[in-house]
């Protein structure tokens, strides 16, 4: 079989202001990989428009989504950081996997169910094909590993699916332009940490989500002390002191939620953090919490505040970061071409690409 060298890549949508699930769930885990790996991380603003964005808004939060990710710890010399409109590869490949993903299997997609609700009829088109431009974005530059929380494991598995019947629909072909036995790898998702799902403060059945209406309900990343404070004081939880071990938080989705957010922010798995508060009441787990949460998101707040006022700063990251993405996806995207069949014509005199 084929060995690709491992390559990381992961995206959010800049539909909002990022949220304690987008950080728990994904980016902690965005930042520890830069140590190990080959990183490349995407503002996925094509992904945002397959619901209709206001564009002076969307251009808004492309900026601070970007904001983010660097006030988070993302380091643009380490990692490729850019938005994925810029670099083609993605809505071409999109395209070639449009042809290969079958209807069927987008038809399982749990979150165009929930997204496209009872008005199915009046959904994008993007929307129902957004996890085939997904798979394009991990396989354009070859992915062999996306972190990402526990809400995009079914695009993942999907992601797969596509790797794995081009690799068969064209084997012929990838073999007789020495691409071996695959021209794809098979990414794997990289689903870890204690928050993987993140749920909302005012309802534990429900996931922290963007698209809530009450803001009480998600911590944003630019959320002040207070606000940090409150929303943790007004959370949803049960009259029971903290149990001594995880078993016993089992039913209790609120309590559950709020341990797995205080062990991901500090580092430490639910089980320490059980030992430490075994039997506290919320009056006093509570405090803790947002004291910690304060300690831990104030200077993303402030740091993505004083990047916000430099904009020329991060459209200069996004273009030198599109600028190195096109230069590994481009020409894999070409290869793709050859192996699809889709003849490349060079006018004489005038250099290829
Ligand atoms: P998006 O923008 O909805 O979310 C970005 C990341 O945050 C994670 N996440 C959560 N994790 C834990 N608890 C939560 N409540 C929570 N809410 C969000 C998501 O799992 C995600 O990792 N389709 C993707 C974006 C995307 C992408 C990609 C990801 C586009 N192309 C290629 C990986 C690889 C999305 O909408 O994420």
């Amino acid at each position: 079989m084929t060995q690709f060298p491992e390559r990381v890549f992961s995206g959010m949508q800049p539909t909002h202001t990022l949220h304690l699930g987008n950080y728990l769930g994904a980016m902690v885990n965005w930042i520890a990989m830069q140590e190990t790996h080959s990183c490349i991380y995407c503002v996925v603003d094509l992904h945002a428009i397959t619901v209709f964005q206001d564009p002076g808004e969307l251009v808004g939060n492309i900026r601070q989504v970007t904001a983010a990710y660097l006030a988070c710890g993302l380091d643009p010399k380490r990692s490729i950081i850019f938005n994925q409109s810029q670099v083609h590869a993605h809505a071409e490949l999109a395209w070639v996997f449009n042809c290969v993903a079958r209807l069927g299997w987008l038809n399982r997609m749990t979150q165009f169910k929930e997204k496209a609700g009872k008005d199915r009829e009046n959904a994008s088109v993007g929307l129902y094909a957004y996890p085939n431009l997904m798979a394009a974005d991990i396989l354009a530059y070859r992915a062999t590993h996306v972190p990402v929380g526990e809400d995009q494991k079914q695009h993942l598995e999907l992601a797969r699916d596509i790797a794995q019947k081009f690799n068969n629909d064209f084997a012929a072909a990838i073999a007789a332009h020495g691409h071996g036995d695959a021209f794809f790898p098979l990414p794997e998702p990289m689903i870890t940490g204690p928050a993987t799902r993140v749920m909302s403060l005012r309802d534990g059945s429900k996931k922290m989500s963007k698209s809530d209406a009450s803001d009480l309900s998600r911590i944003n990343l630019t959320d002040d002390a207070e606000a940090i404070a409150q929303k943790f004081r007004k959370a949803r939880t049960d009259p029971e002191p903290l149990p001594s071990e995880t078993a016993g938080l089992a039913g209790r989705p609120e309590a559950d939620n709020l341990v797995g957010i205080y062990a991901a922010l500090a580092g430490m798995t639910k089980e320490s953090v059980l030992r430490e508060f075994s039997g506290a009441q919320f009056s006093t787990f509570k405090p803790a919490l947002s004291d910690l949460a304060v300690e831990r998101l104030g200077p993303i707040a402030a740091e993505m505040r004083r990047m916000m006022d430099d904009p020329g700063y991060i459209d200069g990251v996004l273009a030198d970061g599109a600028e190195r993405a096109s230069a590994i996806a481009v020409p894999i995207m070409d290869e793709v071409k050859d192996v699809v069949g889709l003849l490349r014509t060079v006018r004489a005199g005038l250099p290829a690409g």
